[in-house]
């Protein structure tokens, strides 16, 4: 992982762990890190930290987003319910590179009961190094912004 994305990470109790993880391996890679927490391992509501996360992304404060709870299930529901938010629950490589290539997904969803360390890195890896295709997914993408209310 290398690169200068700048990527707002957030989770719950139950991928609390996991965050830590990925915000330090981001961190190394050169990119701009900014964690909204939790910073302790208390629990929390996932919907709390799906909303920093969002805004952060949807204001433009960040490229990207990284949610992490249990499953990564509750995080990209409530993701995805903010105006300009593509969230995409992966639990692959592939899904990851074609969450952004063909979706221009921009906040990547990680449950840390799911996928184990070293494989939600290859996930996250996959997802910060690959870039929206644009052409005719673009047209799709449009129509996912004209259908939000
Ligand atoms: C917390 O126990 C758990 O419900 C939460 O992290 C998440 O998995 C919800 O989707």
């Amino acid at each position: 992982m290398s690169g200068n994305r700048r990527v707002v990470f957030g989770s719950d109790h139950a991928g609390f762990a996991l965050k830590g993880e990925l915000v330090k391996a981001a961190r190394e890679a050169g990119h701009q890190v900014d964690d909204v927490g939790p910073l302790q391992d208390v629990s929390v509501d996932y919907p709390d930290y799906a909303r920093m996360v969002s805004e952060a992304v949807a204001q433009g404060r960040a490229d990207l987003g990284v949610l992490v709870c249990g499953t990564g299930i509750g995080m990209s529901i409530s993701a995805n319910k903010f105006k300009g938010v593509r969230a995409a629950l992966c639990r692959t490589e592939l899904e990851a590179r074609m969450a952004r290539a063909h979706n221009d997904a921009n906040v990547l969803c990680l449950g840390q009961r799911i996928s184990g360390p070293g494989l939600a890195r290859a996930i996250l890896d996959a997802f910060l190094a690959a870039g929206f295709e644009g052409g005719r997914h673009a047209t799709r993408v449009d129509k996912i912004r004209a259908q939000e209310r």
